[in-house]
């Protein structure tokens, strides 16, 4: 392998401690709470692991378990009671939910002093008119994986793979704002190998278990791996792999994120940053 090593898991760590100090000095513990619906696996994963940053950190953390088929009312009014709640700085409700078209009703109602997703119109508004407030984690998390990397991104041409609004999008909005020259590609673009042949900077955030493959990347590119796709095993385990192929690439790229221990865990680091800054601005 010639790649450097982009270690999420030590930047992490970093971040944490840092907080736990902070945390240490205020008056009142920031207050976190996730709503989970249904049971998907790896969404239960995910939350799971976000509360027991939380605790850690000294948070006050409350999970809300709903059932899958809970009607659209009872999560509007779950998210509602969330935001009058003053107990209640940070409110995380896990994506996706079972019925998609639910998403944008609960954005609606999450107050955006509490969206440390930083997923509702206003906070993503704000984003997109160069005025950042609450910035949704992954993105946020991989701009200061980069940033601490000592990589340099002005005029640089950066790809991104995927235009989701949890990752893609405001990725993108975020590595034009650090001056990059950004192409989005998404499943209907053209000549995909092509655009990330050109590219300084690869961010791949599609769910295609090892999309990126070696011969796609130009010598010395960045590469940051966002995908987290469980492939089946003979041993029936299953394996966790990324959006791109990381023996492969990692002997062309000049620096890549793993996966574990690269995107993931700077996600619930800044989930803990946003969730301390919304505390902050709300005393
Ligand atoms: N699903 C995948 N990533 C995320 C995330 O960062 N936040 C939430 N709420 N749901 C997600």
């Amino acid at each position: 392998m010639t790649a450097r090593l982009l270690d999420g898991n030590a930047l992490a760590a970093r971040v944490q401690e840092e907080l736990r100090a902070r945390v240490a000095d205020l008056a009142r513990a920031p207050g976190l709470a996730v709503v989970l619906v249904g049971a998907d696996p790896a969404s239960q994963v995910y939350v799971r692991r976000k509360g027991k940053v939380a605790e850690k950190l000294g948070y006050l953390h409350r999970q809300i378990d709903l059932p899958a088929d809970a009607p659209r009312a009872l999560i509007v009014e779950t998210v509602r009671a969330l935001g009058e709640d003053d107990a209640i700085d940070g409110i995380l409700v896990q994506f996706p939910l079972p019925r998609r078209e639910d998403e944008l009703a609960v954005l609606d109602v999450l107050p955006p002093h509490k969206d440390v997703d930083g997923f509702t119109a206003v906070n993503m508004g704000l984003l997109a008119s160069g005025r950042p407030r609450l910035v949704a984690c992954t993105p946020k998390g991989v701009m200061r994986l980069i940033a601490e990397s000592g990589i340099d991104l002005a005029g640089r041409r950066a790809v991104v793979i995927g235009r989701s609004n949890i990752v893609g999008r405001p990725m993108a909005m975020l590595l034009e704002q650090a001056n990059a020259t950004v192409t989005v590609a998404h499943s209907r673009s053209a000549d995909l190998s092509g655009l990330v042949r050109e590219a300084d900077v690869v961010v791949a955030a599609v769910g295609r278990p090892e999309l990126v493959r070696g011969s796609w990347v130009r010598p010395g590119a960045v590469v940051i791996d966002v995908g987290m796709n469980r492939v089946p095993t003979e041993d029936g385990k299953g394996r966790l792999v990324g959006d791109v192929a990381f023996a492969e690439v990692a002997e062309v790229a000049g620096a890549i994120t793993p996966v574990p221990g690269g995107v993931g865990p700077m996600t619930i680091a800044m989930l803990m940053e946003n969730t301390l800054e919304a505390a902050s601005r709300r005393s």
